[in-house]
């Protein structure tokens, strides 16, 4: 089999247009914890299934995971409620209202049990006149609704976009980032607002929300993390000059731990994330996580990668393509190459196998395409942990199928 490299435009050097962005002073790095979303989705039934529905008891669990087992001092501060955690009418003063069976003591009792813990509490809303779950949505409520999560103490709002209208983006989101801000509370706000239109914009976007999802929700899957990064590579001109401190593109949520990704796969979307300069929220049972899931999520340099203070969102330099004789009708793209400047001067790489076609490759970057003014670098296996040496011109390494190596390059003094 052949591969044939195509080397990418380089645009690393894009300007991000953050001058407008959202002034609250938070998310200056992507933000980092757990989101219930994709592990528990709208499991109601606490009868059948009482460890994974969502209730209180799921959210204090998991803020004691992440305070004893490492994650927060780690960074991971985040415990995010996603869906289905409100009753289906609002009260009759018009305010939310968590569902009183599932939480008993409220949102506010569950914020202060998060806080004691050293952590944050994160909830989810709709913009429309109901959430996906169909739960009650913010339109007509918004400034009511900011309010109500400001008193809960609440430090993260998500936003959906379900039962809305293209209008209703328009003005729905940016009415809810000034709600938010005129509580006076601190509050990081996630948007789904790109991923519900054609065309979106980003500048637009970037001046009302800290984060925002692009493109559909993540299941349990090698096919939807490939999507996902595939997505993100060939769209990449359209947002990602838009992501810098305060403001990001997120790819959805990690399923590391979880069921449907081999132990190569979970290596592969960790290296990615931070790749992306992406939000980081784990979507796993911490109570039964394991070790090795846990080292990967867990692993230092990876996290210090995502976590780089400038900012810059990782671009694909290079991919190959390799036509295959046999049934398959069009030649499928086999390697993508990604790099990420870093502040004081290093640069990450990520080579990816798509694992299209069986058996580790042999990828190769050339620094001349990923656009940096040296050739003369020492290279570093941050996921493994170990140092590979000093490069010249360019570096080259097997890797696994479905698999990516994620290096970083320090260039020779
Ligand atoms: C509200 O916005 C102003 C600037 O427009 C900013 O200085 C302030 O920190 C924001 N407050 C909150 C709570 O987000
Ligand atoms: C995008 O949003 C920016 C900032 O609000 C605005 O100046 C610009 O006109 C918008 N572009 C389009 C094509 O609507
Ligand atoms: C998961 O995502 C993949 C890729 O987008 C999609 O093909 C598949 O149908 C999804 N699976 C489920 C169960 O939604």
């Amino acid at each position: 089999m052949e591969f044939q490299f195509i080397s990418v435009a380089l645009l690393l050097l894009l300007q991000p247009s953050n001058l407008l962005a959202l002034d609250n002073g938070l998310a200056l790095t992507p933000p980092m914890g757990w989101l219930a979303w994709e592990r528990y989705a709208c499991d109601i039934d606490c009868t059948n299934d009482p460890d994974s529905c969502i209730n209180e008891k799921l959210f204090m669990d998991m803020a004691d995971h992440m305070a004893s087992h490492g994650f927060r001092n780690l960074g991971y501060e985040f415990i995010n409620i996603d869906d289905c955690w409100a009753t289906k009418m609002r009260d009759d003063k018009g305010m939310l209202q968590a569902d009183p069976v599932r939480f008993p003591n409220g949102i506010k009792a569950l914020a202060d049990y998060v806080h004691s813990k050293g952590l944050k509490l994160g909830i989810y809303g709709d913009l429309g006149s109901h959430t996906c779950g169909g739960y009650p949505g913010s339109l007509g409520y918004v400034e009511k609704d900011a309010k109500t999560f400001a008193d809960w103490g609440v430090d993260m709002l998500k936003l959906d976009g379900c039962y809305a209208s293209e209008a209703d983006y328009e003005t729905g989101y940016p009415e809810m980032s000034k709600a938010l801000n005129a509580t006076g509370r601190p509050i990081v706000f996630s948007c789904s607002w790109p991923a519900y239109i054609k065309t979106p914009n980003y500048t637009r976007i970037a001046e009302v929300c800290n984060l925002w999802r692009n493109y559909d929700d993540i299941n349990d899957s090698w096919d939807s993390v490939l999507g996902i990064i595939t997505h993100y590579a060939q769209n990449q001109d359209q947002f990602q000059p838009f992501a810098a401190p305060g403001q990001w593109n997120d790819p959805d949520m990690l399923i590391i731990g979880d069921f449907g990704l081999s132990l190569e796969q979970q290596k592969a979307q960790m290296a990615m994330w931070a790749i992306f300069a992406a939000p980081l929220f784990m979507s796993n049972d911490l109570r039964k996580l394991p070790k090795e899931s846990k080292d990967i999520l867990q692993n230092k340099e990876v996290i210090a990668i995502n976590q780089d203070k400038m900012g810059k969102q990782g671009r694909l330099i290079a991919s190959s393509i390799t036509k295959h004789s046999g049934q398959r009708k069009s030649p499928e793209v086999t390697n993508m190459v990604f790099a990420r400047p870093l502040d004081g001067g290093d640069l990450a790489v990520a080579m990816l196998n798509t694992g299209h076609f069986s058996g580790p490759h042999n990828i190769t970057v050339s620094f001349k395409d990923a656009g940096v003014s040296w050739s003369k670098a020492s290279v570093r296996d941050v996921m493994n942990g170990m140092d590979l040496g000093m490069f010249t011109d360019s570096f080259s390494a097997p890797v696994n199928p479905t698999g990516v190596r994620l290096v970083r390059l320090t260039p020779a003094k």
